[in-house]
């Protein structure tokens, strides 16, 4: 594990900065959720903006404009699908360039400079990065199964502003983790001598011989937290679905019901409890230290907070005997 030094933290690349960024924007939006409704101006469509799905339904009323950019909800399977390709395709990438010594296309490698990926320092592990990508590769084809097989989804909305968000979302994801693949230029030297680069090829490549021997505690660690966060929103994303299904399978209705069982007994969104361990176990998988990935997990936890927090006053608004000892979205917290 790397230790973390004052100028690692300090140093803003456009990535960190990004997501920086919204990571305040939604704090913002929580605390804005203190102030009562019409004391600033745009109240109604500040909140269109940040509500999906059933908290637009719960809040104030909507304007007919802000309708006008409604999407379906159940387009959320399309961020998975181009989760999915992306992902899929720098994995490939990264599998090439660790197993056969195939260095980044040129492209790529000026992509994740211009986003601020950094020359090799000492101590990350390409195989931390490689774990990583594998996870989220495997977390968007999860959630695509269930968009398309264990979620019913209703006629509830999104706006076009959240749809096209979600589209760049897992991209920018992606290039964050290849972004902290150690890489090293060493004066633009190809270093495999029974190998020269191909034509258009990036002559940096990445440093992951010996792969396997950079195992480490932490990466079992994650995995393990990665498979148990993703089981519980797996089962989670189940039981929502049953909601509206009966004993034989057969979607009977689209309304919203109060969930019970596994994590619903301690907070009103463990979906979003659980995306964000997921992201926790990455950071584990990193070996703790990367404050680029510590940046991505605090967007998760104030854009899931956020989302928890609007779903669990709709329940309490819906719901008169709604479970009184259940949380929002961190058990026994808030
Ligand atoms: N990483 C990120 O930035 C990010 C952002 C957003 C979402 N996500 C993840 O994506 C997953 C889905 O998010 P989401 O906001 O769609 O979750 P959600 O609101 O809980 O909805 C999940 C599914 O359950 C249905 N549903 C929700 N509440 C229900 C109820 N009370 N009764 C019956 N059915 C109900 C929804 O249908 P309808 O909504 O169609 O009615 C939808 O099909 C979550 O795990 C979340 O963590 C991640």
């Amino acid at each position: 594990m790397a230790p973390w030094t004052g100028a690692e933290l300090l140093a803003l690349s456009p990535l960190r900065a990004l997501w920086l960024a919204l990571a305040a924007a939604f704090l913002l939006a929580l605390l804005l959720q203190l102030v009562p409704p019409g004391l600033f101006p745009g109240y109604a469509f500040f909140q269109d903006l940040i509500r999906y799905g059933k908290t637009k339904l719960g809040g104030v009323p909507r304007p007919a404009a802000c309708r006008a950019f409604d999407v379906p909800k159940r387009y959320f399977s399309h961020f998975y699908v181009i989760a999915v390709l992306w992902n899929g395709f720098l994995l490939w990438f990264l599998i090439q360039s660790l197993f056969l010594g195939v260095p980044f296309p040129n492209w790529l490698h000026a992509l994740l400079r211009i986003l601020g990926a950094a020359q090799f320092q000492g101590g990350e592990l390409a195989l931390s990065a490689f774990l990583v990508l594998l996870f989220l590769w495997l977390h968007s084809a999860r959630r695509l199964f269930e968009c398309l097989y264990v979620s019913v989804f209703s006629n509830a909305v999104i706006n076009v502003a959240q749809y096209c968000f979600g589209l760049v979302y897992y991209v920018l994801v992606g290039l964050t983790v290849l972004s902290q693949v150690p890489m090293d230029g060493r004066n633009g030297e190809w270093s495999l001598p029974y190998h020269r680069p191909p034509e258009g090829w990036s002559s940096v490549y990445v440093i992951g011989k010996n792969v396997l021997m950079q195992a480490r505690w932490f990466h079992i660690l994650g995995m393990v937290m990665f498979i148990w966060s993703s089981a519980h929103q797996y089962k989670c994303h189940v039981i929502l679905g049953n909601l509206r299904r009966n004993k034989a399978g057969i979607v009977i209705h689209c309304n919203h019901r109060i969930p019970f069982g596994d994590w619903f007994e301690y907070v009103s969104s463990p979906n979003y409890l659980a995306e964000l361990m997921i992201y926790i176990s990455m950071a584990v998988t990193f070996g703790f230290y990367n404050t680029t990935w510590w940046l991505v997990v605090t967007y998760v936890f104030f854009s899931q907070a956020l989302s928890a927090f609007l779903s669990h006053k709709f329940y309490k608004s819906q719901f008169v005997s709604y479970p009184k000892h259940r949380r929002a979205f961190l058990p026994f917290l808030f």
